[in-house]
């Protein structure tokens, strides 16, 4: 999918080599909830330090160092209702010092701020620009913000980060990442498998070492360490390389998130039981899709329903491709379950195209080397600093049709909102870069995937293609962003801002 790779760097250090590593020896861990410090009536607060603390990926690895939320990796998992806010406090308790690789070449990573600084972003969540992390409203070590969550959104699976401009691909490479879950009465009248039959898997890669811990690579320019993507040679579930999990012969609810930096999934669980899915990043969809196999980009989130219920005693691994992430050892024991996969889950009414009161074409764009190595990508043909140019009306219906020029998969997220795919075309990608901008379909369009059909809040638009969405700007006015999450893009121009404009 990528075809770019900065040749390897002659200083890398040894790496483990998970192959060789002794297979589901741990259990796999489940993210703690997060306990509120004070529950008031206008909801729970919150307050979450972010530190640098150790903790185990493998039982034959030392304890590898990370940057994150609370004291695991992902951290404490929020719990929330729709229409109860929550309010946390984001305390900044950073070491001074990154422990990866800053190239000050990028905008907002000027030599000068301090290294550690921080701003968390809910990713999915419709919240005022304020407790939004805009990426330049980061904050130093020693201090902290208190941010305000609404929960005015459906019931569904998000996820909270850093976004600390031009150095979050890192900050999200050190741990800086956990889970954000929003419950709604509509919802639990399904009976969907729940309690300890519902489990998340954070899906994160990384390159480690032979000590256990995180590298990050640099590229070969001196004094520019910046690289295009981020690969691991291991990848984490929840934190651990390899784990194992116990489960009963009966229904489970697989939440899945890819919070990788660079990284596709395509997850399969090969002899095992069908793979059900129920909600999309922005929860439940209209009815469940059975899927053979499920591909996440970087941002994206899917829940599965697997039903172990004729598989006694068997073992299945949960494979990304070739590679193996885990293991589920089903007991042979047999129980009752009365948990439900109902036909039905939730309406989502298709939003026509004819709503829209615009549409905007928006170029996905790539600068190379004289090498052919990617040196920036951006969106729309701007970088971040030029002026504000998408700037939808509150409440207003748009048509962001994305146009990718490049020869890889982007995915875009968009903040605020949630948004439905409308379809994708391939287009003359020359006719459009030689010819004035002229947009020449070259095939009929395509509806999303049958995995794609329900709210989105990141859509991947591929190569070559024009990817059509549609967006109501409801919520808030005021700035927020747009981007890329391949975290390397991001942080290299691939992101811009938008302004929702008073109704
Ligand atoms: Cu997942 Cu702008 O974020
Ligand atoms: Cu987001
Ligand atoms: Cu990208």
């Amino acid at each position: 999918m990528h075809q770019h790779h900065l040749p390897p760097v002659a200083n890398t250090p040894p790496l483990i080599e998970p192959g060789k590593m002794e297979a589901f020896v741990d259990a796999l861990p489940i993210p703690p909830v997060a306990k509120p410090v004070a529950k008031a009536a206008h909801g729970a607060h919150y307050q979450i330090p972010i530190h640098e603390f150790s903790a185990k990926i493998h039982r034959d690895l030392p304890p590898t160092r990370f940057w994150g939320y609370g004291n695991s990796m992902p951290g404490p998992t929020i719990e929330a209702r729709t229409g109860v806010p929550v309010t946390v406090t984001w305390l900044n308790q950073l070491p001074a010092k990154h422990f990866l690789p800053i190239d000050h070449n990028l905008m907002g990573a000027e030599a000068g701020k301090p290294e550690a600084r921080t701003v968390v972003h809910v990713h999915g969540a419709k919240v005022p620009p304020a407790s939004d992390g805009y990426p330049e409203d980061w904050y130093a070590p020693g201090q902290s913000r208190t941010y305000t969550y609404p929960n005015h959104q459906d019931a569904t699976m998000l996820w909270y980060h850093d976004h600390a401009m031009g150095i979050n691909r890192l900050n999200i490479c050190a741990g800086m990442a956990g889970l954000y879950i929003i419950r709604d009465e509509a919802e639990e009248a399904l009976n969907l498998p729940k309690g300890e039959f519902e489990i998340p898997l954070v899906l994160m890669d990384r390159q480690i070492t032979k000590e256990g811990q995180i590298y990050y690579p640099h590229s070969q320019v001196a004094g520019a360490p910046w690289v295009a993507e981020y690969f691991g040679n291991a990848t984490l579930v929840n934190g651990k390389l390899l784990p194992f999990l116990d489960v009963q012969p009966r229904r489970y609810r697989f939440r899945i998130l890819n919070a990788s930096n660079a990284r596709f999934y395509f997850l399969t669980l090969p002899g095992g039981p069908a793979l059900h899915q129920v909600a999309t990043d922005q929860g439940l969809m209209a009815a469940p899709v059975e899927v053979t196999m499920l591909n996440l980009a970087p941002g994206e989130r899917a829940d599965v329903v697997i039903d172990f219920s004729s598989a006694a005693g068997a073992k299945f691994l949960l494979m990304n491709q070739s590679f193996t992430l885990m293991q589920f050892r089903v007991g042979s024991e047999k129980v009752s379950d009365d948990s439900a996969l109902p036909k039905t889950l939730r309406a989502v009414t298709p939003m026509p195209a004819s709503s829209a009161v615009r549409t905007r074409q928006l170029t996905l764009e790539e600068f190379d080397s004289v090498l052919g190595e990617p040196i920036v990508h951006t969106l729309d043909g701007k970088r971040w600093h030029e002026p504000l140019s998408e700037k939808p009306r509150l409440n207003s219906t748009e048509i962001w049709e994305f146009l990718n020029l490049t020869g890889d998969t982007h995915p875009i997220h968009l903040h605020l909102v949630r948004f439905q795919i409308l379809d994708r075309r391939v287009i003359n990608v020359d006719e459009y870069m030689f010819n004035d901008k002229k947009v020449v379909y070259v095939s009929d369009p395509t509806p999303p995937e049958a995995s794609e059909t329900g709210w989105k809040d990141t859509v991947r638009v591929t190569p070559g293609a024009s990817t059509r969405i549609i967006v109501n700007f409801s919520g808030y006015t005021g700035l927020y962003v747009w981007h890329c999450h391949i975290l390397e893009h991001e942080d290299n121009e691939m992101m811009r801002p938008y302004e929702v404009l008073p109704a």
